[in-house]
């Protein structure tokens, strides 16, 4: 089938014109703060009964965005999009042990990681801004990417199937109800 959204993998026209040894994507998933906060995360919502913020979830983000860009011709690059998903909620060990909003420390994470991982400015503040705004109402139709990621990281949760969802604090208007196709 043909694809309409361009995919621009970019990652070998940085570092000044040499090809990068690794993809940024994997750069970003190699990256030891990356790696480090990660790990926190897991070890920090071990016990926990409502939704992780783990590689799972972080991944399902990426995948259903991008099944949703590709279903509706959104212009977006793949590897920006990913980097996003990956990282947009980074900030949530420091927000269980610092009370930072893990939407506000995960932005400055990410921005640290993305510029050691070659992203150009422009691409840091895209993401930077998706980031901290992913907690914001549902679009009904994302075009955007930092809209494709409010949708798509509430899109993730599986409410319609979750034993802890009569002590959850979303609100009907954030559940995903019923599965979705
Ligand atoms: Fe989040
Ligand atoms: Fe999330």
């Amino acid at each position: 089938m043909e694809q309409a959204i361009p995919d621009n993998n970019k990652s070998s026209a940085r570092s000044g014109g040499q090809p990068l040894a690794m993809p940024r994507l994997q750069l970003i998933f190699h990256h030891p703060l990356y790696g480090q906060e990660l790990s926190q995360i897991d070890h920090l919502e071990k016990d926990r009964i409502y939704c992780g913020h783990g590689l799972d979830h972080l991944l399902s983000v990426a995948r259903i965005g991008w099944i949703y860009a590709a279903e509706h011709q959104l212009s977006l690059d793949r590897e920006l999009w990913y980097s996003c998903a990956l990282l947009h909620d980074i900030g949530r060990a420091r927000q269980y042990t610092e009370k930072i909003p893990h939407q506000k420390g995960g932005k400055e994470l990410a921005k640290q990681i993305l510029r050691d991982c070659h992203y150009d400015e422009k691409e840091i503040q895209s993401i930077a801004e998706a980031i901290e705004g992913h907690r914001g109402s549902i679009p009904p139709a994302p075009k955007t990417m930092a809209e494709l990621l409010i949708w798509a990281d509430k899109k993730s949760r599986n409410c319609f199937c979750c034993s802890a969802s009569g002590s959850c604090d979303w609100p009907p208007q954030k559940r995903t109800d019923q599965l979705c196709w």
